[in-house]
């Protein structure tokens, strides 16, 4: 496809690791009730992958967050676009989100949700941006740490294209300049 640099990750070395998270949550989680809540839109692969990797019965609700327009994005303000339906009080949750970058996304999340009483949340993303981050955040599972290149792919998008990558790129700079 046009305006793919290189594959950073392969699709067989995101469905090992894949695998390998939904054993280690199938253990953790061994007769526990666990929601599952993916973050739109990039999540929705790495939680279509990895909820069939699971041995544990698990619910899946979405969120849909925005930040305040592209110039506060660094403000951490996130506006709920879409919330989950169902209840998650004394449940156990995870925040399944394709990248953790500045981390703001993760913060504001794992802080509202926790004010509705759940059992207990924990995160896990696909990827982990270390070198962007702006407030210190918890991944309690996580796939790969990658470099600060814009990485397009696995559902992750360059103005709304490319999610449906199987591999994860990065994105030729003739795309963007
Ligand atoms: C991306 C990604 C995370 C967030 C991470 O979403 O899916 O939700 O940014 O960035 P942060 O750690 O700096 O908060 P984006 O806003 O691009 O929306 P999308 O998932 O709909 O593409």
């Amino acid at each position: 496809m046009n305006g793919i640099k290189q594959i950073l990750i392969s699709k067989e070395e995101l469905g090992k690791k894949v695998k390998e998270l939904g054993n280690k949550i199938s253990n953790d989680y061994e007769g526990k009730d666990l929601i599952l809540v993916g973050v739109l839109k990039g999540g929705f692969v790495f939680l279509a992958d990895l909820i069939r990797e699971l041995k544990i019965p698990v619910e899946i609700d979405f969120i849909s967050v925005s930040s305040y327009g592209s110039s506060s994005k660094s403000s951490g303000v996130v506006r709920i676009i879409k919330d989950i339906d169902i209840s998650i009080t004394n449940k156990h949750v995870m925040i399944v989100e394709d990248i953790a970058d500045t981390g703001l996304t993760l913060k504001y999340l794992k802080e509202m949700l926790q004010t509705r009483g759940p059992a207990d949340i924990k995160i896990i993303a696909a990827l982990d941006k270390p070198s962007r981050r702006k407030v210190e955040i918890d991944l309690d599972y996580k796939g790969f740490t990658i470099p600060d290149e814009f990485v397009i792919g696995y559902g992750l998008d360059y103005a709304g294209k490319y999610r449906n990558l199987p591999d994860l790129c990065i994105l030729d700079e003739e795309v963007y300049k």
